[in-house]
């Protein structure tokens, strides 16, 4: 399983960078009105500090617009990734860019028939949003198992990236449907690793260890 981190904080990529666990990251509008700086600066700083796919999303409404500015991004970094919405009047212009060999992710998917469309188009990534989904009451989960199935039908190349992923529990059940990649917040990684047996057992460990008075290991 590929993990995207879903930040544009430059502070948090460089900090899990290291941890060699970060394939790639995730950024949209919302995230990054956080950073300080031009966008164009966090996109660029953020490409040259991981070498796997930055997604970075379109803020352009009009199709043509949206092409442009697809391009655009695109020009930014060899490891750029386009984030364009899964609307209708887009379709024209992901064929385009898909047939031009851009690198795009298809972000707010909600419905495998979304999917299915979006996968036939040839593009790098679909983005279904398994939190949002939960939020209006349905099974997150269960369209990702929809998504998974129908790839496997028709050999899609399109990767399943699960996003919007709110817990530990939303990134097991991806990884247990069998999703290509999962991008998750950095406070989600934090809850992950965690576990109140291990900090235990580590103190444990120790208290017993110093109770011996022992000194060298090895
Ligand atoms: C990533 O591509 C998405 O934009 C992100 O996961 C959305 O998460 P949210 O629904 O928690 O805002």
């Amino acid at each position: 399983m590929k993990i995207f981190l879903d930040t544009a904080s430059r502070e948090v990529i460089k900090k899990w960078s290291v941890t060699g666990l970060i394939d790639g990251v995730t950024t949209n509008p919302s995230l990054l009105v956080k950073e300080d700086g031009e966008p164009k600066k966090v996109l660029t700083d953020i490409c040259a500090m991981i070498s796997g796919p930055v997604s970075f999303e379109v803020v352009e409404k009009d199709p043509d617009a949206v092409y442009k500015q697809a391009r655009e991004i695109a020009a930014c970094a060899p490891n750029v990734v386009v984030k364009i919405p899964c609307l209708q009047e887009y379709l024209p212009v992901i064929h385009r860019l898909s047939c031009e060999g851009i690198a795009l992710n298809i972000t707010l998917v909600f419905t495998a028939l979304q999917a299915l469309m979006m996968a036939k188009l040839g593009v790098a990534y679909i983005s279904p949003f398994v939190g949002r989904w939960d939020d209006l009451g349905h099974e997150g989960v269960a369209l990702l198992q929809e998504l998974v199935t129908i790839k496997k039908h028709y050999g899609f190349s399109t990767q399943i990236l699960a996003a919007s992923l709110r817990s530990p529990l939303h990134w097991k059940q991806a990884a247990l449907v069998g999703v290509d990649v999962v991008t998750i917040p950095p406070a989600v990684i934090e809850q992950g690793i965690k576990h109140p047996l291990t900090d235990k057992g580590v103190a444990l460990f120790d208290a017993d260890w110093k109770k011996a008075g022992r000194t060298q290991l090895l």
